[in-house]
């Protein structure tokens, strides 16, 4: 009997003592997974920071490069020797070097010469960024194009340019005919940059009048208007002398007008065909733009006979001369791709998009007229 008891209380004892060891150890594993998940902790705050660190120097890394990369002196698409001086260009350096506040607006016909003006004008210049602006994101990618976050970097980055040079920097907007979309973004982006925080001169150069008159940085106290007309005749005779037309210039103008876009492709072409092309597109636009813009009644007529009936004093035709803002028909302009006439924004007038549209609309509105008891 005592044996057995013996025999118990050793079992009894040997469990304990192995349940003791249990929990011995229980406790020893406990206490390690506690110090484990500590040092896990630790370590994760630490890679936290350190990626917090990381971020913020690769931020001012980027921060700084953008800011090195506006420094460096602009360079045009086109070479100093292929372009030729013009007056417009004396009206732009002057709005650069004065500029104060807001943004500056340039206008004018599509192959005016409005983005090589600009640029000529830019040559050389430090704290210089261009942008093109094509549809609704056009600012995730410019800030994209820069290597920077968003417009907090941006502004970073303008105002080191700008403490360096002195002057705040230039941010250059070209916006294509083809655009449609993004123009009340590029507006309250240059009336914060421009009108607001002076932190830089955004330029917006529009090709279309759509895209102008659709530029609103809160009034137009707060922009600056600039177009781009025709080149004179000089001009248009150094553009030529620049193709080697040197002694038959006369022949380019006289046929094709003073648009520099469309004199340099009668070079590639002829004067011929050139001419040609130009005449039927001309009558083409005339024509479609009469019968088919009828935004408030027949719109497009009304303006056209307007303008035939003040061609004669050398006016154009002011926004009255039809019920449709010059807004709707300027978009319905672009819409179209059909550009016979264009809103003149800052004569605020109608005007034929050339000589030959003006002859166009002549003929036709003649022919209109005669047919008509
Ligand atoms: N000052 C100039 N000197 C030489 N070529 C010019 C000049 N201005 C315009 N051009 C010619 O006309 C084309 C159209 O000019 P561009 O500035 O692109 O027009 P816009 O921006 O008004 O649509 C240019 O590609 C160039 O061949
Ligand atoms: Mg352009």
């Amino acid at each position: 009997m005592e044996d057995k008891n013996n025999f118990d209380f050793a079992i009894s004892i040997g469990t304990f003592v192995f349940t003791g060891s249990q929990a011995l150890q229980g406790w020893a594993s406990y206490q390690q997974s506690l110090r484990d998940s500590e040092r896990a902790q630790q370590e994760a705050e630490r890679a936290q920071q350190e990626a917090e660190r990381a971020q913020q120097e690769s931020k001012e890394g980027r921060t700084q490069a953008a800011a090195d990369r506006m420094m460096e002196p602009f360079t045009p698409k086109k070479k100093k020797a292929e372009v030729v001086p013009r007056g417009i260009m004396k009206t732009i350096e002057e709005r650069i070097l004065g500029w104060d506040a807001h943004a500056t607006i340039i206008a004018g016909r599509f192959g005016a010469g409005k983005s090589v003006a600009v640029e000529e004008v830019l040559r050389d210049m430090q704290g210089i960024y261009v942008h093109q602006v094509r549809g609704n994101d056009w600012e995730e990618k410019l800030y994209k194009r820069l290597g920077l976050d968003g417009p907090d970097m941006l502004e970073e980055v303008l105002g080191r340019v700008g403490d360096k040079l002195k002057r705040p920097p230039i941010l250059l907007l070209d916006i294509p005919r083809t655009t449609k979309q993004g123009m009340d973004t590029v507006s309250s982006f240059a009336k914060d940059l421009s009108s607001d925080s002076n932190l830089a001169h955004v330029i917006v150069c529009a090709s279309s009048a759509a895209m102008a008159i659709s530029f609103d940085a809160g009034g137009s106290a707060r922009q600056n208007d600039i177009w781009v007309g025709d080149l004179t005749e000089k001009e248009a005779e150094e553009l030529l002398k620049l193709h080697e037309h040197h002694n038959d210039w006369k022949r380019f103008v006289a046929a094709c007008g003073f648009n520099a876009m469309d004199l340099v492709e009668a070079c590639k072409i002829s004067v011929e065909a050139k001419k040609a092309e130009m005449e039927q597109k001309a009558r083409e636009e005339v024509q479609v733009f009469k019968d088919q813009c009828k935004i408030a009644g027949d719109t497009g007529e009304e303006i056209l006979e307007r303008l035939l009936a003040n061609r004669q004093a050398g006016k154009g035709a002011g926004r009255l001369c039809t019920a449709a803002s010059p807004k709707k028909v300027a978009m319905w302009i672009r819409e179209e791709g059909c550009h016979p006439v264009i809103w003149h924004t800052t004569d605020r007038e109608y005007k034929f998009a050339s000589e030959l549209h003006a002859n166009a609309a002549t003929e036709i509105l003649k022919s209109t007229s005669q047919s008509t008891p």
